[in-house]
């Protein structure tokens, strides 16, 4: 009998409406449209505003994923409750806890799934799609949704001028379902190296530093990134993974119809895609309107591009980011989409 294997059905997202430019960026630190386009191929990203719910709250991660599952069960023909899972991959919850992934359940009304979320910053969707299908290939559950998502908005400090320029927020989700045929997820390579805290990171908030007075006045709530360094670290790992999988799966660089990289420089994908021996047609890149959304930037670009996938089209996945954390996933996309 052949293996069960855990296929992507289907997929929704969503961006919110607000689009920060370069000029605007330009605006709000000293830097200009030519430079971060050069640097990093951004023109736009899109940035959620807007209060929430409750009185001092604004609109937390669970927003944008909302929407972005309610378009998934839309295209899917899915019933809320139908799902049995839910895994959330973000670096931006709407509390410490509960999970953000508690709080789309409500909101969607998924009452027989459970949901938990997963950090692994912008390898984030690549573990929890891993994650996900385990739950399928185990033959345990039959719809697990998986979700990437972040409001890096509320974790960037506009006046950093080397981190501010390449972040936006957004998010989307697909759906995991047993194949029903040899499509789906083949294989994948994960890694980490906690040795990388202390180029990326975020200072305070968590058990070794509460926040304080003192925290919000060090502007420690804020992401940190040693740009140049992680830079260095991205191009070769992402790149390295990249090649592995290929290696390992016996993938010549014409079998593959598509790279979906992490889009977090567009330099980091170029050299990702040279080492693959992959021309930039297929490539999918939209990192010039959303920027950097963390764990959304693998699932926005299926949202985007959904179109031109073929089923049994051969699609490597590859990520780098925070921890450090990175990896490559492998799969054969499912279904023609209409
Ligand atoms: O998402 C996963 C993790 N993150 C990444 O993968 C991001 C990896 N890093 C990067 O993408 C790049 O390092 C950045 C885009 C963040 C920065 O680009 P860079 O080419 O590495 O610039 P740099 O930090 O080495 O700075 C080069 C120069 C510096 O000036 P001096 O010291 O040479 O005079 C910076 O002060 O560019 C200056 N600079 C800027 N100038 C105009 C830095 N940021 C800006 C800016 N506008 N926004």
């Amino acid at each position: 009998m052949s293996k069960l294997r855990a296929a992507i059905t289907g997929v929704g997202g969503y961006v919110p409406d607000y689009v920060l430019d370069n000029n605007e960026l330009s605006k709000l630190v000293e830097t200009n449209d030519e430079w971060i386009t050069s640097r990093t191929g951004i023109k736009e990203r899109r940035i959620l505003k807007g209060k929430g719910d409750f009185e001092g709250e604004l609109l937390g991660t669970s927003h944008m994923c909302k929407f972005a599952v309610e378009e998934l069960l839309q295209k899917t023909n899915t019933k809320p409750e139908e799902i049995d899972l839910i895994l959330v991959a973000t670096v931006t919850p709407d509390y410490i806890f509960p999970s953000t992934a508690n709080i789309v359940q409500d909101m969607i009304g998924a009452k027989n799934a459970f949901s938990y979320d997963l950090q692994a910053a912008c390898s984030g969707f690549l573990y929890a799609l891993a994650t996900g299908a385990q739950f399928i290939e185990s033959g345990k559950y039959k719809k697990v949704v998986v979700i990437g998502a972040d409001k890096m908005s509320s974790i960037i400090d506009y006046s950093d001028r080397k981190t501010c320029i390449i972040f936006g927020d957004g998010a989307a989700a697909v759906l995991l379902e047993p194949s029903i045929d040899e499509t789906g997820i083949q294989d994948f390579i994960l890694k980490s190296d906690g040795s990388g805290l202390q180029y990326l990171n975020c200072k305070a908030g968590g058990s070794r530093k509460p926040a304080s007075h003192e925290t919000v006045d060090n502007r420690e709530h804020y992401a940190f990134q040693e740009g140049a360094t992680v830079f260095k670290y991205a191009v070769s790992n992402m790149a390295d993974v990249s090649a592995e999988i290929m290696e390992k799966n016996h993938l010549k660089s014409d079998d593959i119809a598509w790279l979906v990289p992490h889009q977090a420089n567009k330099r980091i994908i170029d050299a990702t895609a040279d080492r693959m021996g992959l021309s930039a047609d297929k490539v999918m890149m939209n990192i010039e309107r959303y920027g950097n959304t963390t764990a959304g930037t693998i699932p926005l670009c299926f949202w985007d591009f959904e179109k031109k996938f073929k089923k049994g089209d051969n699609v490597v996945l590859a990520a780098f980011g925070g921890g450090f954390t990175w990896g490559s996933l492998y799969l054969k996309w499912s279904y023609d989409s209409k």
